[in-house]
């Protein structure tokens, strides 16, 4: 074993069958040492599963856990290395925040204890709220307290469970930024799950995308953003427009491809499908690579982007950008975010326009797959 492979979590083909349903499929994932990891996927895809059978709290049923070069699989989830932090923040509400904190050392037989709670205070900046109760503590304080409960145990890897769920937007963004702080500050491994795609972009360093009980994707979030694989990546993680299209030719570095009357550019290198002249192929373009243009100006288009004509459906002026829905005879509700720099006045409902982008920025999926997968309304369906 080498030394980069130490303190990482593997699971090698881990699987969860309750009864006859298959909770998780057999799922091999290395979690790097030191890495902030999410698992990211729809309610009931299986995140909390995996998560258990980590901490010990499940049994897998096959494969293994390893944390570094030691096999935990048939370890109880006291004797492993690791602590959980619950949604459910699960303090001891006659406790204030010091004994709450240092609950796990008490346990332990440990006396002397101030030094260790201090330190765990000062790291999630709560030093001053030391002698308080749980309910004197807003939601996102308490949060933090469960963290620092969990930590000055010195586990290797800490798994939290929707930790952020019960909290307010603004609240949630506060400490997304703040659990960011802190793994960067402890160095450890932190696997954190959760339904919501922004949160798992803003703090991790690498997020597995799971539906259904499988890993549909692994990447950095901008690997996944910038070069989803699948159609449900591509929706799940913002919003793809998907065009079914025709290969025309499948020769050179970039593909060429019919939908409609366009044709269009694709870099076979950001096509995760087979292809060949003749096939079908999904090509997706993100909202906000798009440029948009009253049809009168389509002269202006530089050579050598992709274009499409269509007509203005909607438009809502959100500040930052305006956000357009576009019938175009490719696909009916395309979506275009467009910066607000200079507003063209012209743009309204109805107008004729043209659409155009990078050809390099399109991303090119296999035709076989369902459209619409990861899609809000199949997600919550
Ligand atoms: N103890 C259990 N018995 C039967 N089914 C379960 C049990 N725990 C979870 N499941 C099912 O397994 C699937 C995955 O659950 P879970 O891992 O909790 O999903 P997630 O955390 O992604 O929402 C769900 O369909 C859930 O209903
Ligand atoms: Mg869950």
């Amino acid at each position: 074993m080498t030394d980069t492979t130490r303190g990482d979590v593997r699971l090698s083909g881990i699987s969860k069958k309750y009864g006859s349903f298959q909770a998780v499929h057999p799922l091999d994932l290395t979690i790097p040492e030191g890495s902030f990891f999410a698992l990211l996927g729809a309610s009931g895809c299986g995140k909390t599963t995996t998560l258990r059978m980590i901490a010990g709290l499940e049994d897998p049923t096959t494969g293994t856990v390893r944390l570094g070069d030691q096999d935990v699989t048939a370890l109880p989830p006291y004797k492993r290395p690791v602590n959980t932090v619950f949604q459910s923040y699960a303090l001891f509400p006659h406790l204030d925040i010091t004994e709450n904190i240092a609950f796990g050392l008490r346990r332990r037989g440990i006396k002397s204890v101030k030094k260790q709670v201090d330190d765990m205070l000062e790291l999630v900046q709560l030093g001053d709220h030391a002698r308080k109760k749980p309910h004197q503590l807003s939601g996102g304080q308490q949060q933090r307290v469960a963290v620092a409960r969990a930590l000055i145990n010195h586990p290797k890897v800490l798994l939290l469970d929707e930790p952020l769920g019960a909290l307010d937007l603004k609240l949630r963004r506060q400490m997304q930024l703040e659990l960011k702080r802190i793994q960067t500050e402890v160095g450890i491994t932190f696997v954190h799950v959760t339904h919501d795609q922004e949160e798992a972009m803003t703090m991790a360093d690498q997020v597995a995308v799971m539906n259904a009980g499988r890993v549909e994707q692994l990447g950095s979030p901008a690997e996944l953003y910038e070069n989803p694989q699948t159609t449900f990546v591509a929706n799940f993680l913002g919003t793809s427009n998907l065009i079914t299209a025709e290969v025309a030719d499948s020769s050179g570095d970039s593909l060429v491809v019919k939908a409609g009357d366009a044709k269009l550019s694709l870099p076979a290198a950001r096509t995760s499908a087979e292809t060949r002249t003749g096939g079908k192929v999904l090509l997706g373009i993100r909202p906000e690579k798009i440029s948009l243009v009253h049809a009168d100006e389509a002269g202006t288009i530089a050579a050598g982007r992709n274009r499409i004509t269509g007509r203005i459906a909607q438009s809502s002026f959100i500040g930052v950008s305006t956000q357009y829905v576009i019938d175009t005879p490719v696909c009916d509700a395309f979506e275009v975010y467009v910066q607000n720099i200079e507003r063209d006045g012209r743009l309204t409902p109805g107008t004729e326009v043209v659409l155009h982008w990078n050809p390099e920025h399109s991303f090119g999926l296999d035709a076989a797959q369902d459209i619409d997968a990861g899609t809000e309304e199949e997600v919550t369906a």
